[in-house]
């Protein structure tokens, strides 16, 4: 169903990869309700070529970027106003990576130059963005800016290592740039946290399978997709919430506010029978 939520509205997209990407979905969207717009990502990702389709289908420019590059991101806006034909109305920035992660480095053995390029990447080129963006003046007055993070800038999720403190950071920057775009231009900046899903990024953090079965039964509604953040962000980039700003805005189903729910107990309670009749534990451990 679409609903013209984004008529007349342009704005730029980063992170497309592929059709998993929670980004290809924003453009498949905004495309959907009307909004004209750019796509941004690395030359790496370019040459997989599939952004290639996306940009087809939605009659997008795409801009290469790498976005911890504050020079390539104010050519990505530049160009984006040149080619949209002035001020643009909102950014997604769907982009995150980790090192420490891909290779397997621990928590308590990360590698520091890793570590510099998660929060560079996943953090950092938020900020980036945003400077460029007020600097270049490239927003409209009650334009609306988004990044996608995820719960385990709250709470700790075995294996999510680093990208849990660049998530933190992600969700700092919107509350602090927040204030300044809010105060000078009428610009919203918030954070979606997202479900687990399955994307490139989110199947390089090992164990995801087992994740996303486990909030799935913790959330009352479910885990959201790709599809359904989709949607959120639409909303986010419309006029019908023009008063939202320096939140992080979950997305999950209601899992962040569960303690335990009865799915998870009764699975659990499997586990336990099951690692008892094996002899792997005792009623005591
Ligand atoms: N998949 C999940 O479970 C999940 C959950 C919550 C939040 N998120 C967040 O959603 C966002 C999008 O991830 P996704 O799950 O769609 O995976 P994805 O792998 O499809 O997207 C990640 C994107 O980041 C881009 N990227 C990496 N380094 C970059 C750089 N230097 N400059 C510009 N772009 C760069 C990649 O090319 C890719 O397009 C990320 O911020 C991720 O942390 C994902």
């Amino acid at each position: 169903m679409n609903y013209n939520l984004l008529k007349g509205k342009k704005g730029i997209i980063f992170g497309a990869l592929d059709h998993d990407s929670i980004a290809w979905k924003v453009a498949e969207r905004a495309h959907s309700e009307g909004a004209t717009f750019t796509l941004s990502n690395t030359p790496l990702a370019l040459r997989f070529g599939e952004i290639n389709e996306l940009a087809e289908k939605t009659g997008s420019t795409i801009i290469m970027a790498d976005a911890t590059s504050v020079e390539d991101l104010e050519k990505v806006i530049g160009q984006s106003m040149e080619i949209l034909g002035g001020k643009i109305d909102f950014i997604l920035h769907s982009i995150g990576m980790s090192m420490n992660v891909r290779k397997g480095r621990k928590y308590d053995d990360l590698d520091y130059d890793y570590y510099h390029k998660t929060l560079d990447v996943s953090a950092i080129s938020f900020h980036k963005t945003l400077q460029v963006a007020r600097k270049l003046d490239a927003i409209n007055d009650w334009g609306s800016v988004i990044a996608l993070s995820y719960v385990a800038a709250q709470r700790t999720l075995f294996r999510y290592n680093d990208m849990a403190d660049a998530k933190a950071m992600l969700e700092s920057i919107a509350r602090s740039f927040g204030y300044i775009y809010g105060r000078d231009k009428k610009i919203r900046v918030n954070t979606i946290s997202q479900s687990p899903t399955l994307t490139t990024a989110g199947k390089g953090v090992k164990g995801i399978d087992s994740l996303i079965d486990f909030t799935e039964r913790m959330s009352p509604l479910g885990n959201a997709t790709a599809d359904e953040c989709a949607d959120y962000c639409v909303v986010m980039f419309s006029d019908l919430t023009k008063k939202v700003t320096m939140q992080n805005l979950y997305h999950d189903g209601g899992f962040s506010s569960m303690g335990m729910s009865y799915r998870a107990m009764k699975m659990y309670n499997k586990s336990i029978e099951h690692a008892i009749e094996e002899g792997e534990i005792t009623f005591d451990d």
